[in-house]
């Protein structure tokens, strides 16, 4: 996987397939077909995909941690579904995500509420429907959570989110040290632990960790695991009191650009051990349920955008081919959501032909030159009518995008699962 090119070969020899006359396949299905009795532009989620990637996730964990899915890197209740059959909880970020959970079938005990700015509306929908936990990130949240809780006449359990200190910038872990209006600095952490343990309505039982996305390192999740363990025993020595929960955050990353490797999930596995060491070896830590919260990892692999050619061009010496699908349903991939550098997603053409392949841009219908799905990509000629599909496209896609921009419609997502396509949002 060293170039874009490649990155998009291989993604498709591991996940998807092609058919002898070059079409790329789904779930054992065509995606032409699907483009053609759906519609496009169209996203379209694998679910045995996902399925693997939870399990070969949870195998790698070796016990040390379960697993809740982070709804908001695709919120689609059947996305949820898959995962939370596979035994995972969810980790929300607003009252609507709660709903969506709720729907995929998740236990409310199961969810737990996350997120640097939480209403007053939201909280009493979650705390009225029996929220598992809620993740304080300031001082003014403890209050408005002592009160949700004392408005419904129950005791609410809550975890505090630290944002580390400056030690955490040691070694491999990347993190720490930094101004950010997520949780309360790692310094101030006892002075938040005494101001919730005066709140009677709150039960402050958890740590709460995120130290960043789309981390492709394996050393370095687990030296922030490692650290979040440090922290979590401190929050244990001041309550007096074992931990219930110790959330050590998502943030594990998948290869999106040329040069990136996978995260290796082996080298994950060989720091267990160690981990778990940790864990039996401290009486105020060992009986708590440890939790991570991936979103992309788990949704990204699993997903593609389907886009059909409207116009081929050509100006003064370069390419372009507009499609009918843009940033306004995939923002991350036009490579304005969080990219400095602007790099192209790993983009296809459904129906590989075997011609020549060209440097290519592939923009989308708004009136903006922001609108590229790629600005480079290697594909062979289209003309109007073909299909290209941008993979890595399951998690940070329509939820990431700026939908109402042109008043496109919304397009259709489908879920591919054995051998059968559900409609699981229609289009407009
Ligand atoms: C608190 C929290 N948990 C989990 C996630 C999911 O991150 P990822 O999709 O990178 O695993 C995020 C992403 O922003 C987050 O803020």
């Amino acid at each position: 996987m060293t170039d874009a090119p490649d990155l998009a070969a291989a993604l498709i020899a591991e996940n998807f397939s092609r058919d002898g006359g070059g079409v790329l396949h789904v779930g054992g299905l065509p995606l032409t077909d699907l483009a053609e009795e759906f519609g496009t532009p169209l996203f379209v989620y694998d679910a045995e995909v996902m399925r693997r990637t939870y399990r070969a996730l949870r195998a790698a964990l070796a016990g040390f941690a379960e697993i809740d899915y982070s709804v908001k890197a695709n919120p689609n209740p059947a996305v949820i579904r898959v995962f939370h059959e596979e035994g995972a909880g969810a980790e929300i970020a607003s009252g609507a995500e709660f709903a969506a959970a709720l729907e995929a079938g998740v236990p409310p005990e199961k969810i737990l509420f996350a997120g640097p700015g939480k209403g007053a509306a939201d909280l009493d929908r979650v705390v009225a429907g029996g929220i598992g936990e809620i993740h304080l990130e300031n001082r003014e949240e403890i209050l408005r959570v002592a009160a949700a809780a004392e408005r419904h006449g129950v005791t609410v359990r809550v975890a505090l989110r630290i944002n580390p200190g400056a030690a955490a910038q040691g070694g491999a872990m990347r993190m720490g040290g930094k101004p950010s209006p997520f949780g309360f600095d790692e310094e101030e952490m006892e002075a938040a632990i005494d101001a919730v343990e005066a709140q009677g309505p709150l039960r402050l039982i958890g740590l709460h960790l995120f130290a960043g996305t789309q981390g492709l390192k394996a050393e370095t999740l687990l030296g922030q695991w490692a650290y979040g363990l440090g922290l979590a025993a401190r929050i244990a020595g001041r309550t007096g009191r074992p931990l219930e929960t110790i959330d050590l955050g998502g943030g594990l990353g998948i290869p999106y650009f040329s040069g990136d490797a996978a995260l290796d999930l082996a080298t994950l596995r060989a720091g267990m051990p160690d981990l778990i060491a940790t864990l039996r070896a401290d009486p105020s830590l060992a009986g708590a349920r440890v939790v991570l919260e991936p979103g992309r990892y788990l949704a990204g692999p699993a997903g593609l955008y389907v886009a059909r050619v409207l116009a081929v061009k050509e100006s003064r010496g370069s390419r372009f081919v507009i499609t009918d699908g843009g940033m306004h349903h995939h923002l991350a991939a036009s490579g304005n959501l969080g990219q400095i550098v602007k790099r192209d997603f790993p983009l296809a053409a459904v129906t590989e032909t075997g011609g020549e392949r060209a440097a290519t841009a592939v923009v989308g219908p708004l009136c903006t030159p922001l609108d590229m799905l790629a600005r480079a990509a290697p594909l062979p000629p289209l003309a109007e009518g073909d299909l290209v599909a941008v993979l890595q496209s399951g998690a940070y896609g329509l939820t990431a995008s700026p939908t109402g921009f042109l008043s496109h419609p919304m397009p259709a997502e489908l879920l591919v699962d054995g051998g059968a396509a559900t409609v699981i949002r229609p289009s407009e």
